[in-house]
C-alpha cells in the first residue's frame, strides 16, 4: 500500500507517552497509522522529521481574530496565517467582534468569512447577553462551539448579563449539551477601583493591574461554579490568571462541578513586575499577577491539575491602539491584550525545557484537553487512526529570541514577549494532511481552513 503523506523519524509524544523513532502515515485528510518509522507505509512524500518531536496538532481555544468588522487589527486570514507559522492547526474565535456574535445570523458571517481566507481549521463562540437568551437553542443549531459571558466590562463593552439571567442561560445552555464559558471579573469591583484610580491620578500601568484585582476574579470563579452546581451546567473559567483563582476551580472540581479551566502562557511566564519593565505593550485583562499568584497558579494550576487547558487569548491591536511610542504614559488611554499565537509553543516548550512540566503534560493541556473540553474530540487533539491528520512537528532544543516583533505574522505584533529568549519551536504545522507552514514560512493557501463540524 502506498499512501500520501508519511512523516518518520520523530518521537511521537502524545498525553500516554512517548515513542522514539516512530512517525505518522497520512491518506487523503485522514490518520492512518502511527508507530515505528520502519513499520510505516511507502508514501508519495515522505517527510524526515531529523529526530525531532510530533504532536497532536496544537489547539487554542482563545483567539481574537477580529472578523467581521475589526479587520483593522487583524481578520481571519492574518490570524490563521500567525497560527499556522506558530504550530497551531486548530483556532477558536472570540465573540466580541463587529458586530457581536449574538445571533445565528452573525455566526454565519463569521463562519463564512473563515471558509473564505483560513489557513487553519477554526470554530466560533456566540455570546450571551440579556438580550438574546430565546436565541441559544438557534445558534447551537448554527454550530457554535460553545457560548462566552463576559461578566465585567472588557473590549469591545459587551454588556454583562445580570445573575438571574446567567442562571437562565446556564439551564437553556445545559440542554443543548454545549459548554458555556467566562471573562471572570466581577464587574463591580473593578468598576468603582477603575473610577477610583482615574479620580485620585493613577494612571501607571501597575495602576490598570491593581484596578483589576485578584478577589474580582476568584469572586466570580466562586459565582458561577456555585450557579452551576444549581444548574448542572458544564462551565469554564477562560484565561485565569492568578493561584486564587485557579484554587476556586480546584474546590469546584472537588464538590463536582462540571468547571473546566485554561491559563495563557503570558500568566505562567511574566510577574506584574513587566507592567514596570515593558508598561502599556502587557498591559491585559484580567492582568499579569504578582510572583506569588504565580507560584500558586503553577502548583495548583499546572502541578496539581486544577488547569486543563492553555490558549493564549491572542489579542491584536494597533502599535497606536497600544500607545507603542510612550509605553509608560497614562494607562487609561491605552487598550488591553496582545498576540501571542507564535510564542505560545516556544513558551510552552521552555517550561519543557527548564523542567516545570512533561511534553506529555504539555500537550494534554494545548491540544488533548481542549479538543476534549469542547467537543472536538478525538477530530481534533488526538493521533488516533481515523482522525484528522493534525499535527505539529516541533524542535524542542531550538534556541532563539524574538529580536523584532515584525517577524510574526499578525497584522498587529506587538507582544511582551519581544526580546523574550525561547528554547523550542514548530518547525511544521499539518492540518488535514496538508503542510500549511514549514520553519515559520507559511506554505498552504488561504481559504483551505475549514469549520470543524460539532453536533
Ligand atoms: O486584554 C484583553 N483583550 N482582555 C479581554 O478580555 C479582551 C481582549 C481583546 O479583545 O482585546
Ligand atoms: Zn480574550
Amino acid at each position: 500500500m502506498t499512501v500520501d503523506l508519511v512523516v518518520r523519524n520523530c518521537t511521537v509524544v502524545t498525553p500516554a507517552g512517548r515513542t522514539p523513532d516512530a512517525g505518522v502515515a497520512v491518506e487523503d485528510d485522514t490518520i492512518v497509522a502511527v508507530g515505528r518509522s520502519d513499520r510505516l507505509p511507502e508514501a508519495d512524500r515522505v517527510l524526515d522529521a531529523e529526530g525531532n518531536v510530533l504532536v497532536p496538532g496544537i489547539v487554542d481555544c482563545h483567539i481574537h481574530n477580529r472578523e467581521p468588522g475589526l479587520e483593522y487589527k487583524e481578520d481571519w486570514e492574518s490570524a490563521t496565517r500567525a497560527a499556522a507559522a506558530g504550530g497551531v492547526t486548530t483556532v477558536v474565535g472570540m465573540p466580541n467582534t463587529d458586530p457581536v456574535i449574538d445571533r445565528p445570523d452573525h455566526l454565519e458571517l463569521k463562519f463564512e468569512r473563515g471558509e473564505a481566507s483560513a489557513h487553519v481549521d477554526f470554530q466560533s463562540y456566540a455570546v450571551v447577553t440579556s438580550e438574546n437568551l430565546d436565541l441559544i437553542p438557534e445558534i447551537d443549531e448554527t454550530g457554535a462551539l460553545g457560548f462566552k459571558i463576559f461578566l465585567g466590562s472588557t473590549v469591545g463593552d459587551v454588556p454583562p448579563p445580570n445573575d438571574g439571567e446567567i442562571l437562565e442561560a446556564m439551564e437553556r445552555i445545559g440542554e443543548t449539551g454545549k459548554r458555556l464559558g467566562f471573562h471572570e471579573e466581577n464587574g463591580e469591583i473593578i468598576e468603582h477601583y477603575t473610577k477610583r484610580f482615574k479620580a485620585d491620578g493613577r494612571n501607571e500601568p501597575i495602576d490598570h493591574s491593581h484596578s483589576r484585582p485578584v478577589i474580582a476574579e476568584q469572586e466570580a470563579v466562586e459565582r458561577m461554579i456555585t450557579f452551576a452546581e444549581e444548574t448542572d451546567a458544564k462551565i469554564h473559567m477562560f484565561h485565569v490568571s492568578s493561584g486564587s483563582a485557579a484554587e476556586a476551580v480546584a474546590r469546584g472540581k472537588d464538590q463536582g462541578v462540571d468547571v473546566t479551566a485554561e491559563t495563557t502562557p503570558h500568566y505562567l511566564w511574566f510577574t506584574e513586575d513587566v507592567m514596570h519593565e515593558k508598561g502599556n505593550v502587557a498591559r491585559v485583562q484580567p492582568p499579569i499577577r504578582d510572583a506569588e499568584e504565580r507560584e500558586t497558579l503553577w502548583d495548583v494550576g499546572i502541578d496539581q491539575g486544577a488547569i486543563d487547558c492553555i490558549a493564549t487569548d491572542h489579542a491584536p491591536h494597533t502599535p497606536t491602539e497600544k500607545k507603542v511610542d510612550d509605553p509608560f504614559g497614562n494607562t487609561w488611554d491605552a487598550i488591553s491584550g496582545f498576540v501571542g499565537l507564535e510564542t505560545e509553543i516556544p513558551v510552552m516548550l521552555s517550561f519543557v525545557d527548564q523542567g516545570r512540566l512533561t511534553l506529555e503534560e504539555w500537550v494534554r493541556r494545548h491540544s488533548t484537553r481542549p479538543a476534549q473540553v469542547w467537543g472536538m474530540y478525538p477530530q481534533k487533539g488526538s493521533l488516533q487512526v481515523g482522525t484528522d491528520a493534525d499535527f505539529t512537528i516541533v524542535d524542542p532544543d531550538r534556541e532563539w529570541t524574538l529580536a523584532d516583533r515584525t517577524e510574526l505574522h499578525s497584522k498587529n505584533c506587538v507582544t511582551p514577549f519581544e526580546g523574550e529568549t525561547f528554547t523550542g519551536k514548530a518547525i511544521a504545522t499539518v492540518v488535514r494532511g496538508d503542510v500549511v507552514a514549514e520553519d515559520g514560512t507559511v506554505v498552504g493557501e488561504s481559504g483551505y481552513g475549514t469549520r470543524v463540524d460539532v453536533d
